[in-house]
């Protein structure tokens, strides 16, 4: 938790929420313990989409689709996404629930580990919303880079590992150095990067939004 609990609580007493179908997938996700966005950051995430009305999508970390639906549910324009999952288990529910929603023509899975798939892909993206293995973030970077289009925003979820990402790595447990460290540098990259501005956020567990610098003319 790295806002007081009392205020977040507040914050999604506001949420007008996301209607029942969308409410019925992810209450399917976390009874089967599937992790899907947080409230503060579907709220943010749909913020975003709503100002940048992005046509291409690209979403690393399906789940069980209940993020993809999100997002092509609250883009006022009509979009296409891809999305790359790789736990077997997940991508047969994930595709029915997108079959369910009628949503399986515009929003497209990739099966496979997204530091390979994503190398297969051509791009531009719009918009690229990585919510996947956090240790892997560092490695899916240059990727990400190149498949944005000019203008692109790149937005990372869980960032801030419940706070641990200010601790020492002698602070942190064992078992979690190796992401803590990948971690710091991600967010080093990001905001040291020439060709995005980043803004690092204390939203949900931390959400990153970067945007690609556009050529000027
Ligand atoms: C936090 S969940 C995604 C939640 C989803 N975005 C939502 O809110 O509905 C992260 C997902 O990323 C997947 N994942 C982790 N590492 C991956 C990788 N290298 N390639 C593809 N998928 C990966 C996991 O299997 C998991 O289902």
């Amino acid at each position: 938790m790295i806002v007081e609990e009392r205020l977040i609580t507040y914050i999604n007493s506001l949420n007008t929420g996301n209607g029942s179908f969308l409410e019925e997938i992810e209450a399917e996700a976390q009874r089967s313990y599937v992790p899907v966005i947080r409230k503060e950051t579907q709220q943010f995430l749909k913020f975003l989409l709503v100002m940048n009305c992005p046509k291409s999508i690209l979403e690393i970390g399906t789940a069980t689709g209940f993020s993809a639906l999100l997002m092509e549910t609250s883009n006022p324009v009509p979009c296409h996404i891809t999305t790359i999952e790789n736990y077997k288990k997940r991508i047969p529910i994930a595709k029915a629930n997108f079959l369910r929603a009628g949503r399986e023509n515009v929003i497209e899975l990739l099966e496979g580990d997204a530091s390979q798939v994503m190398k297969g892909l051509d791009g531009p993206y719009d918009f690229i919303f990585m919510d996947a293995a956090k240790g892997q973030y560092i490695h899916f970077l240059p990727e990400a880079i190149r498949l944005l289009g000019p203008g692109g925003i790149l937005v990372s979820d869980n960032v801030l590992q419940d706070g641990d990402i200010i601790e020492s790595r002698f602070a942190v447990t064992r078992r979690n150095r190796t992401i803590h460290k990948r971690m710091r540098e991600y967010l080093y990259e990001l905001t040291h990067t020439e060709s995005l501005t980043t803004s690092i956020l204390p939203i949900g567990d931390g959400v990153t939004v970067s945007v690609k610098e556009r050529n000027k003319e």
